[in-house]
């Protein structure tokens, strides 16, 4: 067998699990003018992440998760209040916060590997072969070796999102951002990418925003659940999830935390039908 030279000193460095950020988002509101009139997408919306926390946004459409979600990515300005990282306002995007869609959103000239290489290409201290080497690390963190010179069109959707997750982690980011990445994906499938994501957070440290509809996964994954309301956007409530990890969906002490979620999620809308709004 053909024996892989060492990784040079640089790939070993960018490798190397970093400070995972803290958000602070204080007071956040955002509107947006429709056909209809206007809509409160978030109503005075704040809520802190401490560094490496895991923490899930569970809500009906339209409850502003996606837009609290652009808005820490630095795709969104809010009308007012303020959002910061570490201490320090977000107005743009950035690569310590990078965001993965429903849609996997790959490039579908470039294969599986080409993809991951894709995000580590703005990093002027690493030689290609060092580029090449942090690619292979996140591939194999994935689960995806075997794939790596496949076409993202012979990818089932599942393989298709583990290669968005790589692509995401290569630059190393301290904030992932994930908007309904499983919302599209059979039972068998997510379920996986449960068992993958927890490990995944726990090894790479990351601070971790994930938007669900779902609420067993938000229970299955977050360390806090916050469940959202629609017009206007706020956060109803607040849930922490003591279970030890890796958690199974399936469990009977998760399914009992997603029962309390759902019942107030119940509750809530079952008031705001008596006040007729
Ligand atoms: N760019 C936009 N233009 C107009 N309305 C928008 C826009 N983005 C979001 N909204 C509205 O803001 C509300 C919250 O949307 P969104 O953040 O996408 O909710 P969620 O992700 O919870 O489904 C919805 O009523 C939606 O229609
Ligand atoms: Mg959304």
């Amino acid at each position: 067998m053909r024996r892989l030279a060492a990784r040079s000193s640089s790939a070993s460095q960018e490798l190397e699990v970093i400070a995972p950020s803290k958000l602070a988002i204080d007071n956040v509101s955002k509107s947006f003018q429709s056909a209809s009139g206007t809509v409160l997408a978030l109503d005075h919306v704040s809520l802190q992440v401490d560094e490496g926390e895991f923490v899930c946004l569970v809500g009906a459409s339209g409850c502003g998760k996606t837009t609290l979600l652009n808005i820490i990515a630095g795709l969104e300005k809010p009308d007012s209040g303020n959002v910061l990282a570490d201490g320090k306002p977000i107005t743009s995007p950035g690569r310590d916060r990078l965001v993965m869609f429903q849609e996997p959103a790959l490039f579908p000239w470039l294969d599986v590997f080409g993809n991951v290489l894709f995000g580590l290409k703005l990093k002027p201290n690493l030689t290609n072969k060092d580029r090449r080497d942090v690619a292979k690390y996140y591939l194999e963190l994935v689960g995806l070796t075997r794939f790596e010179r496949a076409n993202i069109h012979e990818l089932s959707g599942g393989m298709k999102q583990r290669v968005a997750l790589a692509r995401a982690l290569a630059p190393n980011p301290r904030v992932l951002l994930m908007d309904e990445p499983f919302a599209a994906l059979d039972a068998l499938t997510r379920e996986q990418l449960y068992g993958d994501l927890q490990r995944i957070w726990e090894e790479r440290k990351k601070t971790i925003v994930f938007v669900t509809h779902n609420v067993r996964e938000a229970a299955c994954l977050g360390e806090r659940v916050l469940l959202f309301s629609p017009h206007p956007g706020r956060i109803q409530e607040e849930f922490a999830v003591d279970l030890p990890r890796p958690r199974d969906i399936n469990s009977v002490d998760l399914a009992g935390y997603a029962t309390k979620i759902i019942r107030s999620l119940r509750k809530f809308s079952e008031e705001r039908r008596e006040d007729g709004r």
